[in-house]
């Protein structure tokens, strides 16, 4: 999978630094079967460390966490079904989680999974993180729409993040109309491009 970010602009962000890396102290969210899933929620990496394959993604996505170094805009790029999706939920999660990084129930910036925050992406239903299929909502009053929206302060959490799945099937209109808000987005907004050009 490649990885793209914009620059980091200034930094709003109230994320520390974590005390140290040790996975060994997470408890395995994927040890929680309670309860009914589908399939697909089920299996679905909720935390870095069980994303296979993506150290690459993964590390520099978890130094920048740590390090506050938070960028307006990534792109995940890839073929299909290697997990930008779920890279892009986690990311979406380890930033408006509501566990210091550096306590003992969050020594790194892997996202806590049991916060408010956390529970809500997991479940896909956080006022503040929006995922659009840009597959169809692609064009241009789609995407004014969302350039209105992004304007308007986080509801609850810390980031407004916006999942743009398919994002390389918005129009060329769209997509410049989107541009400004991806290089000067109000300091709140995080967009990720779920985007299938390998
Ligand atoms: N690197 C990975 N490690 C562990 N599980 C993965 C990984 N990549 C994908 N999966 C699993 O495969 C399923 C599909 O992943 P995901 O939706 O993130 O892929 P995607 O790259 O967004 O695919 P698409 O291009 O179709 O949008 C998920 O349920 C996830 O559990
Ligand atoms: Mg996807
Ligand atoms: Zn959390």
């Amino acid at each position: 999978m490649k990885y793209f970010s914009t620059p980091a602009p200034t930094q709003p962000g109230t994320i520390q630094s974590p005390l140290g890396r040790s996975e060994a102290r997470w408890p395995s969210r994927s040890a929680n079967t309670h309860g009914y899933q589908v399939l697909a929620r089920k299996y679905r990496p909720q935390r870095f460390a069980d994303v296979a394959g993506q150290d690459h993604v993964t590390r520099t996505l978890m130094n920048a966490l740590s390090q506050n170094r938070i960028a307006h805009g990534y792109i995940f790029s890839g073929h299909r079904g290697i997990g930008k999706t779920t890279i892009a939920r986690i990311v979406a999660q380890a930033l408006n989680c509501r566990t210091t990084i550096g306590t003992p129930e969050r020594p790194t910036p892997e996202p806590c999974g049991v916060c408010d925050s956390c529970i809500e992406i997991r479940q896909g239903n956080a006022v503040d993180v929006i995922e659009i299929d840009a597959a169809t909502n692609r064009g241009i009053d789609e995407i004014r729409e969302l350039r209105e929206a992004a304007r308007y302060a986080p509801a609850r959490d810390r980031y407004k993040i916006y999942i743009l799945d398919e994002a390389h099937q918005i129009t060329e209109a769209a997509f410049n109309a989107l541009l400004k808000t991806l290089e000067e987005p109000p300091a709140h907004v995080i967009f990720y491009d779920g985007h299938n050009r390998a």
